[in-house]
C-alpha cells in the first residue's frame, strides 16, 4: 500500500474520525493495557456488570419468586436472550436460545442431527478447536460408530486455512453432517458459511457451525444461508464474562427433531411444571435447553447485548475489518521478521490476526509483561484481536510498536520455552 501512513498520529486521527470510538467508555479496559484478547475473553463492561448486579439484587429481594417475578423472569432467560441473539446471527427469534456451553451444545446438536441423517459420517477439519472433535467423536461412539472411520477430517494445504474445494471433496452421500467453524481459532480465516451449507445440502447432509470466533463481530445470516444448526459462546466478542452462557440456533424446519440430550428445561413452558414422565418438547430451539438455566452466567448477556445492539453488528463488523486491515498493514510495514497467517481478503477474515514468528510463545509473554494482552497458539502464532468494541487504531499501533521494541532489543529471548496459555 503506497500511501499507507504508519505513524502514531495517523492512528490517532483515525480514532478521532471513528463513529464507534465512544463504545470503549462502556468497558473497563485495564489502565495502561492494550487489550488484544477480546476473541478469548472480552473485557469487563459496565452494562454486563449492571445486569449481573441486578440479577443478584432480585435474588435478594425476591428469593424463589424471581423465577417468575424478576425482570425479566429467570424462567424465561433462555428464550428472551435467544430472541435477541437471533438478530445477532441472522435468524428468526424461535430459532435461537441461550443455553448450556458451546461444547455441550455441540454434543446436543450433533447428536440430534446424526440421528436424523441418512449418512453416518461427520466432516470436520484438522484446524478445528479440539473440543469440537472430542464432542463429535464421543457422539459417534455413543451410536456404535467408530470415530476413526466416521469422523472425516479435511486437511489444510498450508496449515493455516481450509479451502471449500477440500471440504467438497470430503463430502459424500455417506455424510450426515458437515460441521465447521465460522472462523478458524488459530489463523482467523473466515469460512464461507453459505457455500459450505450448499456443499452439505448437495449431498443431503446437514450443515452445522461453531460460531465461537465470529458471533458479535461477523455479520451472519444463518437463516438466509440455509444453515441447519449452530452453536457459540458469549464470553468472547459478546463480552458477557468468563464462563457466560452459550447459545444455539436450530433452523425452524427441524423443530420436530427429538433432542438427543433432552432435559426438563427444554420442555414446553406450559407443561414443564406438570412434571410428567413424558418429555413434551418446547416448539423451537428452546427444546434444546437441558437443565436449569445458569442465571448468573446468563444475566450479564442482557447487558452486553445492549452494547452490541447499540453499535449494530454491521458497524462492528465494518470496524473490525478496518482494524484488522490496519494491523496487517502495520505488520507488513514494521515487522518484516513476522508473517501474517490470516487471509488478506476482508471477506475471508474474522476478528483476529495471526502474527507468526518462530518465537511466538516468548514474544507473547514479553508482550503481556509490557501490558499488551495477546495470546499464543503453538507453534508460532501470536493472536492479536482488535475487538471493535473497545480497541482503537492507536491501540493497534501501540501493540505493533511494542513488538518492534521487543524484537529490536531481543527482549523475548529472556523468556524460557513457553507453555500454552489457557484462554
Ligand atoms: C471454536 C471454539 N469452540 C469452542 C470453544 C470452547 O467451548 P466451551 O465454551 O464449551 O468451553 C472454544 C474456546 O475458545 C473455541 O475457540
Amino acid at each position: 500500500m503506497d500511501d499507507f501512513d504508519a505513524s502514531r498520529a495517523a492512528a490517532r486521527m483515525r480514532d478521532a474520525e471513528s463513529s464507534l470510538t465512544g463504545l470503549r467508555e462502556r468497558f473497563s479496559v485495564p489502565e495502561d493495557a492494550v487489550y488484544m484478547d477480546g476473541n478469548s475473553l472480552g473485557v469487563h463492561g459496565q452494562d454486563a456488570a449492571h445486569a449481573l448486579e441486578r440479577a443478584l439484587d432480585q435474588w435478594r429481594e425476591l428469593g424463589i419468586e424471581g423465577w417468575t417475578e424478576a425482570d425479566p423472569p429467570w424462567f424465561e432467560y433462555g428464550e428472551r436472550l435467544g430472541d435477541r441473539l437471533a438478530d445477532v446471527v441472522g435468524a428468526k427469534p424461535a430459532e435461537c436460545v441461550a443455553a448450556n456451553s458451546t461444547t455441550v451444545n455441540i454434543h446436543a446438536l450433533v447428536g440430534t442431527f446424526i440421528d436424523a441423517a441418512d449418512g453416518t459420517e461427520v466432516v470436520v477439519n484438522e484446524l478445528d478447536f479440539p473440543t469440537d472433535h472430542y464432542a463429535i467423536r464421543s457422539q459417534l461412539r455413543a451410536r456404535g460408530l467408530d470415530p476413526d472411520d466416521h469422523l472425516v477430517v479435511v486437511e489444510s494445504d498450508d496449515g493455516r486455512t481450509i479451502e471449500p474445494d477440500a471440504i467438497a471433496d470430503a463430502v459424500s452421500d455417506d455424510t450426515a453432517i458437515v460441521f465447521m467453524p465460522s472462523v478458524l481459532y488459530r489463523s482467523g480465516q473466515l469460512l464461507d458459511v453459505e457455500a459450505i451449507t450448499d456443499i452439505a445440502h448437495d449431498h443431503d447432509a446437514f450443515a452445522g457451525f461453531d460460531l465461537a470466533h465470529s458471533v458479535g463481530v461477523v455479520d451472519h445470516d444463518l437463516h438466509f444461508d440455509g444453515v441447519d444448526f449452530a452453536v457459540w459462546c458469549s464470553y468472547k466478542y459478546l463480552n458477557a464474562g468468563p464462563g457466560a452462557i452459550g447459545g444455539l440456533y436450530v433452523r425452524e424446519e427441524h423443530f420436530d427433531l427429538p433432542p438427543a440430550m433432552a432435559g426438563w428445561w427444554g420442555n414446553a413452558d406450559d407443561t414443564q411444571f406438570d412434571l410428567e414422565p413424558e418429555f413434551d418438547p418446547a416448539r423451537g430451539a428452546a427444546a434444546f435447553q437441558i437443565g436449569t438455566v445458569s442465571v448468573f452466567a446468563a444475566a450479564p448477556l442482557f447487558g452486553s447485548l445492549d452494547v452490541t445492539e447499540a453499535a449494530g453488528v454491521d458497524s462492528l463488523c465494518e470496524r473490525s475489518v478496518a482494524l484488522t486491515r490496519y494491523l496487517i498493514s502495520l505488520v507488513d510495514e514494521r515487522l518484516p521478521e513476522c508473517a501474517v497467517g490470516t487471509p488478506r481478503e476482508a471477506d475471508r477474515r474474522g476478528g483476529h490476526v495471526a502474527v507468526e514468528h518462530p518465537d511466538a510463545g516468548k514474544l507473547s509473554r514479553a508482550l503481556r509483561d509490557r501490558g499488551v494482552v495477546v495470546d499464543f497458539r503453538p507453534p508460532n502464532v501470536v493472536r492479536v484481536a482488535p475487538s471493535p468494541y473497545f480497541v482503537g487504531f492507536e491501540d493497534v499501533w501501540l501493540a505493533v510498536d511494542e513488538i518492534r521494541d521487543i524484537l529490536d532489543a531481543d527482549a523475548h529471548l529472556a523468556y524460557g520455552e513457553s507453555e500454552e496459555q489457557v484462554t
